[in-house]
């Protein structure tokens, strides 16, 4: 497959250090087993995540340097607003600290709203925070995504659409009059930063509004999810990203962001509603206590400046073509070297399927944070498990909840890492492949009651 090379030139560089095998093994131990725990510096290639983790542009930093620092009324917000309004068509902008800030604020107010008892939103799939703030709020979680998510091995275009019969179904069940909202995620990162279709957002819209239940979009890696619909749906490959994303927005009636990701800034988030005047007084109000004024949100004026600009930058076509053809290069040399992935790649990262590359490990003794140690052991790489450690045990009966997939999620930063990085990050992979029969599986040394995942300390089942 052809490399798309970098649409930048590098003009600043941060050193990262290569550590041996035994630097690796001493740090990992120290670690509990458990790549969280490592200390960056001891990582070569970080794909932890690409949350925050992007590199600004020189705009961006620019930027910086026109922070408006005033508590009340920033130019930097207005500047941000204006954005808004040009991309989403949205007349109300509250800035919050990332993505979780915006949910923290908007979540109470919606479920305030509800006329039955039994408050739910129902997504293609809740992201972990989405769904912890869903149910802090005394509200349930429920997930309708496609099924063809499920096969990682067969090709779909479309592995982030809801399942719009269980959508129907679910609404039916617990009746419209508790339906919170409906979240469309885009790109769904859950079943591996795979996109939803314009035909399955706008179905999707149409049986929420038909319910009269509200239309929020979950937007971290909107304009990624934009350029999918660009290339593969029929009716959209003429059209630009702006004019896609356009369109994508008018089908839902609010937006959060964590704005770590396509905006491509270090910290920030939004939480934006098209006309609902009310919902946005009810909004404000939460705002001021939990992430600050209405006009900062938590973030500092310069934060905001940087948010503007990368708001514009994530919607550059080129960039995109780069962007996720990376994460697709990536991908065909994993596949290519024997290594099974959530085919075909999606937008952020490529997700390793844990479940056929190390069959001889349980669910319970974690083959993806197995394997995601087997690769820090490697090569200085860091990714991180999406499976059965993460999801954790039932609070009801205390067994290890059964996890529909066991993958390792490389994560690639934004501007980050070129492509001999990822071609390192393929023959260190590969070759853990070629001795994945010996790989033994982990067992905890200690378990913590809650978001386990974070903190946990494990050794190997053999010791
Ligand atoms: N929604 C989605 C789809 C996300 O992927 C994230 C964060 C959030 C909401 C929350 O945003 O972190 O800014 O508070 N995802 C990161 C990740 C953490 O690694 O995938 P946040």
């Amino acid at each position: 497959m052809k490399r798309i090379p970098e649409p930048f030139r590098i003009k600043m560089v941060e050193p990262i250090r290569m550590t041996t095998f035994e630097d690796r093994q001493k740090a990992l131990i120290e670690a509990g087993y458990n790549p969280f725990s490592l200390k960056s510096e001891d990582v070569y290639i970080d794909l932890l995540t690409d949350s925050g983790t992007g590199a600004m542009s020189d705009r961006q930093w620019a930027g910086l340097m026109m922070g408006d620092e005033s508590y009340a009324g920033s130019r930097n917000f207005f500047n941000v607003d204006k954005k808004v309004k040009e991309l989403f068509g949205y007349e109300y902008t509250i800035p919050t600290h990332q993505g979780r800030g915006a949910e923290q604020v908007l979540f109470p107010c919606l479920i305030e709203r509800v006329k039955g008892d039994k408050p739910a939103f129902i997504s293609n799939y809740h992201f972990d925070t989405t769904a912890a703030h869903v149910e802090l709020n005394g509200a349930k979680a429920i997930n309708t995504l496609t099924p063809e998510a499920l096969d990682t091995t067969s090709y779909y275009d479309w592995k982030g659409n809801f399942d719009l019969e269980a959508l129907v179904k679910t609404i039916e069940q617990h009746g419209a009059e508790n339906i919170a909202g409906v979240i469309i995620t885009v790109t769904c990162n859950s079943s591996g930063g795979q996109p939803i279709s314009m035909a399955n957002i706008k179905a999707t819209s149409e049986i929420a509004h038909k319910h009269d239940i509200p239309v929020v979009i979950d937007s971290a890696r909107f304009c990624e999810n934009a350029w999918f619909i660009k290339r593969r749906e029929a009716g959209y490959e003429n059209k630009t990203i702006k004019e896609i994303i356009g369109e994508m927005y008018s089908y839902g009636d609010m937006l959060t962001m964590s704005a770590k990701k396509d905006p491509m800034v270090n910290i920030g988030g939004l939480l934006c509603i098209r006309k609902d005047k009310k919902l946005f007084q009810s909004c404000q109000i939460r705002c001021v206590p939990m992430e600050g004024f209405v006009t900062y949100g938590g973030l500092a004026g310069r934060d905001m400046e940087a948010l503007a600009v990368g708001l514009e930058e994530g919607t550059d076509e080129e960039f995109l073509n780069y962007r996720i053809g990376q994460v697709e290069y990536l991908g065909e040399r994993l596949r290519k070297g024997g290594v099974p992935i959530q085919y075909p790649t999606g937008g952020h990262a490529v997700f390793v399927d844990a479940k056929l590359m190390l069959p001889h490990i349980p669910g319970h003794q974690f083959p993806a944070h197995t394997l995601a140690n087997e690769l820090y052991l490697e090569s200085g790489v860091r990714g991180v498990e999406i499976g059965s450690l993460l999801l954790g045990r039932d609070p009801e009966t205390g067994a290890q909840k059964p996890s529909p997939l066991e993958l390792l999620r490389l994560t690639i930063p934004r501007r980050v890492y070129t492509n001999d990085h990822m071609d390192y990050i393929a023959d260190a992979l590969t070759s853990v492949a070629q001795r994945s029969e010996q790989i033994k599986g982990l067992k905890f040394e200690y378990e913590p009651p809650v978001l386990r995942h974070f903190t946990a300390r494990l050794k190997p089942v053999s010791h």
